[in-house]
């Protein structure tokens, strides 16, 4: 069982629903976000189900933030489970053919640059211990890319290279890295998301399938498999089917506050 566990985007949907499921007496949170109300409304919950919480108001993007707060916790709360999941969604605006440049770059920055810093402010750490397990929260766009969110799917795409080729240089020496890809999960970001969401789980039942994953090392934790296993064979398929296939799950962006 984790003992120390830091989750980043832990104010919200899929990392608020990690958080409540892993408090509990003897475990002691490390939380990050970026809204003050609803990252304390989360380490609340965590309070009351016996876990002891940290939080973090930290953007990924400040570089020394980030690393400052997670060499603190870990100095004291050695972490045992990292979990990167802090991400955005954003991508095709509904009067637009494409996303433009300052939204892939803004994607880009956050979910594959964050998060790659998140990793290595705690791995060296985790090396010296030979202890440790990290999880990467990608996304079954990573597998099959999405015409209405280009940089999306590359900064998951990019976050699936780098966390499977980690993963090989790091086994020896028992620091365990998984990437997680998950299908439509109900949080905020999906909210955003304009278009049908089929197979859609709960961010609870995200949670529960991450925790199952991650206890059994599993190098990619897909889900669910009515999506995860076509987005497998995706590559395989003539580009003219999957063109077809696939225009049921077009959507548009609609910019968050
Ligand atoms: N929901 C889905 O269907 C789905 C599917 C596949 C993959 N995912 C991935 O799952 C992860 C969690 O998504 P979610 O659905 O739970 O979305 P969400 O409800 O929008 O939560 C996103 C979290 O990331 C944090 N965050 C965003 N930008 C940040 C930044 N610059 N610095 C620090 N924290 C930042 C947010 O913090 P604040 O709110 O405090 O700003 C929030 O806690 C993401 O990586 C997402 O790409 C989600």
């Amino acid at each position: 069982m984790f003992q120390n566990i830091v989750i980043t985007g832990a104010s919200s949907g899929i990392g608020a629903a990690l958080a409540k499921f892993y408090a509990r007496p003897g475990v002691t949170l490390g939380l990050i976000g970026r809204d003050p109300a609803r990252l304390g409304a989360v380490a609340a919950a965590a309070k009351a189900a016996g876990a002891v919480t940290v939080e973090g108001l930290v953007d990924l993007r400040d570089r020394a933030a980030l690393t400052g707060f997670l060499s603190e916790f870990d100095a004291a709360h050695p972490i045992d489970l990292l979990i990167a999941n802090a991400g955005v969604l954003d991508g095709r605006r509904a009067d637009a053919v494409v996303e433009d440049a300052d939204v892939a770059r803004r994607v880009i920055e956050i979910n594959l640059l964050g998060a790659v810093d998140t990793l290595h402010a705690v791995l060296p750490a985790m090396r010296q211990r030979r202890r440790g397990h990290i999880a990467l929260v990608s996304s079954l766009a990573a597998l099959s890319p999405l015409p209405d969110a280009p940089a999306y799917s590359a900064s998951k795409a990019g976050l699936l290279s780098y966390g499977r080729a980690m993963r090989a240089a790091v086994a020896h020496e028992n620091v365990r890295i998984s990437v997680v890809c998950p299908g439509y999960v109900t949080s905020a970001m999906t909210d955003s998301h304009i278009g049908n969401h089929p197979h859609k789980i709960s961010a609870e039942a995200a949670a529960r399938l991450i925790d199952a994953g991650i206890a059994r090392n599993k190098p990619v934790i897909g889900f669910p498999w009515q999506l995860y296993i076509p987005s497998l064979i995706s590559p395989f398929v003539p580009e003219f089917i999957t063109r077809i296939a696939t225009k049921g799950i077009r959507f548009h962006v609609k910019p968050r506050d």
